[in-house]
C-alpha cells in the first residue's frame, strides 16, 4: 500500500515528481509488482505513428500478479462477493484461493479446446463470477480477451467475432436482467451463422432455460472443466503483448477495437484504483458497471484484485425489485467504496430519499461517479443523500482509450467541487488546446481536452487498423493525445469536463456514434437518408433524436417509427434505439452536400430562436418544415 498517496501535500508532491521525471516515478510504483523479468528501460515512445512501450522487454502474466501474489496473505479473504440478480437467491463469495483454483481449472479447460496465446476469445456473459474467472484465464494463458456487452443484438456480436477473428466464445443459457431472461445462448447461435470463425462455444449454466447446443462446437462449462487440474502455470507474457480488445464507438460507423497491453495496463489501473478510492486491505468495494465497458474492466476486475480488494459484482438492474436495490446491497454488505454513473444517480433521484431511508449507509466512506458528466443537482443529491455530506465525491473522468482513471479526486485527500473532474492524477498531463491545436496555458480557459505524455495504460493501437488510431487519436492535433472531450480550466486550475466535440454521444452512459445509428436506421428498406444528433435528457444525459427522410408509400408514419426503432435494435442492440424519430422532407445541408448537424442538434434541444445563418444552406426552407414539426420539448 505504499503506493497510496495520504495526504494533500503528499498529492503535489507526488504530481511533480511524475512530471519531472516519470520514468523513476513509475519504476517506483511497477516495483511493487510481480515480473518474471525486470523492464530495460521505462518507456519508449512517439506520438507521430505513434509507437508507444511501457516496461520495455519486462516480462510478467498480469493473473499471476491478482492470484499468485496475494495467496499467502489474502488467499482465505473475499476477492469477490456476488449478489445475484434476484434478492431471494443465495449470493456467493469467492476467496482468492477459490478464485484461483477456477481460474487455473478453467484455463486448462481453454487449453483443452485449443486456444493458446494470441488467439481471441469473445465473451458475452451476464454479471456472474465466471464472467471475471473467463477474463483472467484468458490472460492467464494470453488469449486476447474481448468482451461485448450481453445487450448487444447478434449483428453486433458477429461484427466483433469477424472484426477480430475469434476462435472462441464463452457465454452462458441465459441472462437474468430485472424480470426479464434474455436469451444469451439464442443471441449467439445467430451471430455465427455470420461469424465463421468462432469454432468453438463454452456455456455456462445460468438460467437453466433450454438451448441448442450444436455437437462439435457447444460445451457445458460444467463439462468444460471436469478433470481440469486446478493448477496451472501462467503464460509468460511481454509487457507489451496484448491483453485485451475492446470495441468502442468513435465519429465512423464501425466501432473500433481499443487494445490494451499488459504491463502498463497492469500498473495504471491498480494503482489509480488504490488512489481515487483509497482504498485499505478489508474495504469492501462495489463498482456498478458492466464487464462489458471498460470501468468493469478497470475497476471490478483488474484494478481491484490487483490491489487484494474485495470487488462486489452485481447481477442485476437498479430498480429490481424496487428503486431501493443499490442501498440494499450497500447495508448488505457493508460497502465502503460505492462507484456508479450519472445516469444511475439521476434515474433513483426521480424516487426521492424514501428507497434509501430504510437502509444503514454508514458503512459508506466513497462515493464515484463516472461515465458522463454529472450535474450539479445529481452531485449534491448523490452526496447529501448517499454519502451523507461525509463521503468524498470522486468524479473519474477518463476513457476506454485511457484504460484508466485520469482526472478524478483522491478521495479526501484532495478536493472535490461539484460537476468538477478537479486535477490529474500523478503521471497525467492534460492540456487544453485551441481548434488550431495552441496550447492555452494558465487558468480560466476552455476548449479540447488532450494528453501531451504518455500514461502507462494508454491504448496502443486499434485491432487489425493503426492508421485509425492514428488519424483519430493522434492526428487533430500534433504531438498531443486527443480525448474527443471539451473541457475548462476554472479560475483554480480544476478540470470540468463539458462532454464530446466529436459525433460521439453518450446516451446513458454508453458511448454511441451518431454515424454508427445512422448505419442502423438506413438498413430499413424504407428509409432514404437519415441523421441522428443528441440532445439533453434528463436522465440519460443524452438522448437519440432522428431526422429520417423515408418512402412513406403503403406505410403510416406510427408504424415506420416502430418498424425503424426495431432495426436500430436488431442492427446495433436497444441501447441505441433512438427517444425520437421525426419523420422530415429534407435535411439541411451545406452546397457540398453536408448536413449541418449544428441546426438539428438546436432543434433537438428545442432552441428554435436563432438558427444562425441558414442562408448558405442549398435548402433553407427545410429548416421550417423541421422546426415545424419537432418533437421537442423532450
Ligand atoms: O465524454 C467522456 C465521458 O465518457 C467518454 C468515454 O466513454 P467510454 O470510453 O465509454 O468510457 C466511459 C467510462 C470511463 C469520455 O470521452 N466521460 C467519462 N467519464 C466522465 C465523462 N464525462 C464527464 N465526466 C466524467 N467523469
Amino acid at each position: 500500500m505504499s503506493n497510496k498517496i495520504q495526504t494533500l501535500s503528499g498529492y503535489i508532491h507526488e504530481y511533480s515528481k511524475s512530471i519531472q521525471d516519470p520514468e523513476n516515478f513509475w519504476s517506483r510504483i511497477a516495483d511493487s509488482f510481480h515480473w518474471q523479468r525486470r523492464w530495460d528501460s521505462v518507456v519508449e515512445w512517439n506520438f507521430e505513428e505513434p509507437n508507444i512501450n511501457w516496461f520495455v522487454n519486462a516480462k510478467l502474466n498480469i493473473s499471476e500478479n491478482i492470484l499468485e501474489r496475494h495467496l499467502f496473505i489474502l488467499g482465505d479473504k473475499p476477492a469477490i462477493i456476488w449478489e445475484p440478480n434476484d434478492p431471494g437467491e443465495a449470493g456467493r463469495i469467492i476467496t482468492y484461493r477459490e478464485l484461483y483454483e477456477m481460474v487455473c481449472q478453467f484455463s486448462n479447460a481453454m487449453k483443452a479446446h485449443g486456444i493458446g496465446k494470441g488467439d481471441r476469445v469473445i465473451i458475452y456473459m451476464p454479471m456472474v463470477p465466471e464472467a471475471a474467472v473467463a477474463m483472467l484465464a484468458c490472460a492467464r494463458i494470453g488469449a486476447v480477451h474481448s468482451v461485448v456487452f450481453a445487450g448487444f443484438s447478434a449483428q453486433s456480436l458477429s461484427d466483433r467475432i469477424n472484426d477480430c477473428q475469434a476462435t472462441m466464445v464463452l457465454t452462458s443459457d441465459g441472462n437474468f436482467r430485472g424480470n426479464k431472461t434474455i436469451p444469451i445462448k439464442e443471441i449467439v447461435d445467430e451471430a455465427l451463422k455470420s461469424a465463421p470463425s468462432a469454432e468453438k462455444v463454452i456455456v455456462l449454466q445460468r438460467t437453466g432455460q433450454r438451448v441448442d447446443m450444436q455437437d462439435g462446437r457447444d460445451i457445458w462449462w460444467h463439462d468444460a472443466i471436469t478433470g481440469m487440474a486446478k493448477e496451472n502455470k501462467a503464460e509468460i507474457m511481454d509487457s507489451e503483448d496484448m491483453l485485451f480488445i475492446l470495441y468502442t464507438s468513435g465519429s465512423t460507423g464501425k466501432p473500433k477495437g481499443v487494445v490494451h497491453t499488459c504491463g502498463g495496463y497492469m500498473v495504471y489501473t491498480c494503482y489509480s484504483f488504490q488512489n481515487a478510492f483509497q482504498y485499505s486491505i478489508g474495504d469492501v468495494y462495489w463498482c456498478t458497471a458492466d464487464i462489458g465497458w471498460i470501468t468493469g474492466h478497470s475497476y471490478i476486475v483488474y484494478g481491484p484484485l490487483l490491489a487484494g480488494a474485495t470487488t462486489l459484482m452485481f447481477e442485476g438492474v437498479p430498480t429490481y425489485p424496487d428503486p431501493g436495490r443499490f442501498w440494499n446491497i450497500c447495508d448488505k454488505h457493508r460497502v465502503n467504496q460505492f462507484y456508479t454513473a450519472p445516469t444511475a444517480i439521476r434515474a433513483l433521484q426521480v424516487f426521492g430519499t424514501e428507497p434509501i431511508e430504510p437502509y444503514r449507509l454508514d458503512s459508506l466512506k466513497v462515493i464515484g461517479s463516472v461515465g458522463e458528466p454529472i450535474n450539479e443537482e445529481a452531485w449534491h443529491w448523490y452526496h447529501d443523500h448517499v454519502g451523507k455530506g461525509k463521503c468524498p465525491v470522486v468524479d473519474t473522468w477518463w476513457q476506454t482509450e485511457t484504460g484508466g482513471i485520469m482526472i478524478s479526486p483522491i478521495a479526501g485527500v484532495t478536493p472535490t467541487k461539484p460537476a468538477y473532474a478537479t486535477l490529474p492524477l500523478p503521471g497525467i498531463q492534460p492540456v487544453i488546446v485551441d481548434n488550431n491545436g495552441k496550447e492555452l496555458t494558465g487558468n480560466t480557459v476552455e476548449g479540447n481536452l488532450c494528453i501531451k505524455f504518455p500514461w502507462p495504460s494508454m491504448l496502443r493501437t486499434t485491432y487489425g487498423d493503426h492508421e485509425r488510431c492514428r488519424q483519430t487519436y493522434f492526428s487533430s492535433f500534433k504531438g498531443y493525445y486527443f480525448t474527443g472531450d471539451g473541457v475548462k480550466r476554472d479560475e483554480d486550475g480544476y478540470y470540468r469536463i463539458l462532454g464530446r466535440v466529436d459525433d460521439v454521444i453518450n446516451v446513458s452512459g454508453h458511448r454511441m456514434g451518431t454515424a454508427e445509428v445512422e448505419n442502423a436506421i438506413n438498413e430499413h428498406p424504407k428509409v432514404i437518408e437519415s441523421a441522428v444528433v443528441g440532445y439533453p435528457h434528463e436522465i440519460k444525459g443524452q438522448g437519440i433524436y432522428a431526422y429520417v427522410i423515408c418512402d412513406m408509400e403503403g406505410r403510416s408514419e406510427e408504424n415506420l417509427i416502430n418498424e425503424i426503432r426495431e432495426t436500430v435494435t436488431k442492427i446495433i442492440g436497444p441501447i441505441a434505439k433512438p427517444d425520437k424519430i421525426q419523420i422530415v422532407p429534407g435535411l439541411p445541408k451545406t452546397r457540398s452536400g453536408k448536413i449541418m448537424r449544428r441546426i438539428l442538434r438546436k432543434i433537438a434541444s428545442g432552441d428554435m430562436a436563432n438558427m444562425g445563418d441558414t442562408s448558405t444552406l442549398l435548402n433553407p426552407a427545410v429548416v421550417e418544415q423541421i422546426k415545424e414539426k419537432a418533437l421537442t420539448p423532450s
